[in-house]
């Protein structure tokens, strides 16, 4: 039986990166994925989605280009099955990037299903296939799957089609006509914020008063009015009771409701894909399905470390990277922790939403003595100048005991893209005076985080 110093079972964004830094730190190392490489984020979720939605944004900047003095000959639609095979095509180039650097950096890949079979003097046993290997250390980042609920039709609608998950939903290559997006989450707004900019009736029914599960509420509520003005129409604090060929019955208080759908997207969670890997071989704890860690990454069991969705902590891609990283630093004796409280958080929406840190909510939560700010996106020049919708805002949560920024929530164009450097100073602790002797260029929309300090 091959010996391995590294055997990573799964590969998306924790186990391939892990690997990666494995193979680079002269560790022997095996991955083992039974599907694509690059997991559900490259595959089925955060790249495929990001295709989806610029083609959106394309045909909103089309069907609003008499805003910026553009003529447009009739209304801008999309041809559904390019938007898939353009998708398909970037998924593959970027899938063949991750297997390139694999290579280059001597990691075996493994294209089988893995499962632990117990341990022996050299290490843990690991099937792949047909074939037995042994590891001594092993990384679980089997990663997560959608929560599919026992609501009455679901399952039938499922096996006939008609209802989908983030997996399904990206294959669309005809526009349903009324889709009903059940969870008001981040995967369930990103595809409404798709599926309505392309002319489908998007209806959303979400279990919460609110949208956007923790985000701060003044900026979920903007998100809402936004897509509203779109024309999804949301149906909050309600409960699917039924979802049927033609529809999808909930219940509004205590009354039932029905809206027609000939597509139905499930969007209520996703959990931990922690059975059938053979983890109860040899001992790992596991907590309502997900793999119990420690912030270095460890299980409860020597050399056997768990990063990404299958720990059940912040299932998020970037999250996955972090973690994995903490895990092959660990492995290699390097001093490293995870530390999940400066993640920042991206609603690819149009508009879309960069978060981290504390809430105006959560920081007082935490009994803290804070001071918000939020003002418009329209401090901003370049904001003005690119936006015809003008209702974004940056809201800011200042701890006043340290002088420091402990939160950040944009609502507007390229939030998504500078929200790491409000998380850098958020992560770093900086000072507000220092914060304030930053030089931001001129004109960005990023100049709204010094515009908000100073307002402050
Ligand atoms: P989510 O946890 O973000 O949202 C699920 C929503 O469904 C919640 O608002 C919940 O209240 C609601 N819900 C639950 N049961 C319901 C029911 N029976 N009826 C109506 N509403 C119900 O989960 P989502 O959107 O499925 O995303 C899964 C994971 O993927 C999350 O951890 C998310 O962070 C991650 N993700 C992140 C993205 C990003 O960072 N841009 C993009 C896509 C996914």
């Amino acid at each position: 039986m091959e010996i391995y110093d590294l055997i990573v079972i799964g590969g998306g964004p924790a186990g391939y990166l892990a690997a990666e830094r494995a193979g680079h730190a002269g560790l022997k190392t095996m991955v083992v994925e039974k599907n694509e490489f690059g997991g559900v984020c490259l595959n089925e979720g955060c790249v495929p989605s990001k295709t989806f939605l610029n083609s959106a944004k394309v045909v909103d900047y089309a069907n609003h280009a008499a805003k910026y003095g553009v003529k447009v000959d009739g209304k801008a639609t999309v041809d559904q099955k390019f938007v898939v095979e353009r998708k398909n095509g970037v998924v593959k180039m970027l899938v063949s990037g991750i297997k390139a650097a694999l290579k280059k950096n001597k990691v075996v890949m493994k294209s089988a299903t893995a499962f632990i079979e117990g341990k022996d003097v050299n290490g843990y046993i690991v099937k792949a296939g047909e074939e037995k290997f042994s590891a001594k250390r092993l990384l679980i980042a089997t990663g997560s799957t959608a929560v599919v609920p026992p609501i009455p039709g679901v399952k039938e609608g499922v096996t006939a089609g008609y209802v989908l998950t983030n997996k399904e939903v990206l294959d669309l290559t005809e526009l349903p006509k009324n889709l009903v997006v059940i969870g008001g989450g981040v995967i369930g707004l990103e595809l409404t914020s798709y599926f309505s900019s392309v002319g489908v009736n998007v209806t959303v029914i979400e279990m919460l008063d609110k949208i956007a599960g923790p985000t701060e509420k003044e900026i979920s509520s903007i998100l809402q009015k936004s897509l509203e003005r779109k024309g999804v129409k949301f149906n909050l604090g309600c409960k699917v009771v039924a979802v049927e060929k033609d529809g999808v019955v909930f219940e509004r208080d205590g009354k039932q409701e029905k809206v027609p759908a000939d597509k139905v997207l499930l969007s209520i969670g996703r959990r931990a894909v922690s059975a059938n890997i053979g983890l109860e071989n040899i001992g790992v704890n596991i907590e309502r399905g997900a793999i119990v860690t420690d912030d270095k990454m460890q299980t409860n069991v020597a050399n056997v470390y768990a990063a990404g969705d299958v720990n059940g902590k912040i299932m998020l891609a970037h999250t996955a990277y972090r973690e994995a990283e903490v895990a092959i630093n660990n492995m290699l004796g390097k001093k490293d922790i995870m530390r999940y409280n400066v993640i920042p958080s991206v609603i690819y929406t149009n508009p879309e939403v960069g978060s981290v840190g504390d809430t105006e909510e959560s920081a007082k939560a935490r009994g803290l003595d804070v001071k918000c700010v939020s003002i418009p996106m329209t401090y901003s020049g370049r904001y003005v100048a690119e936006n015809t919708d003008l209702d974004g805002i940056c809201k800011l949560v200042i701890n006043k005991a340290t002088n420091t920024l402990i939160g950040a929530h944009i609502i507007g164009s390229y939030a998504g893209e500078f929200i790491v450097a409000v998380s850098a100073m958020v992560d770093l602790e900086v000072d507000i005076e220092n914060i304030k002797k930053l030089v931001f260029p001129h004109p960005t929309v990023c100049e709204i985080v010094r515009e908000a300090i100073f307002q402050a």
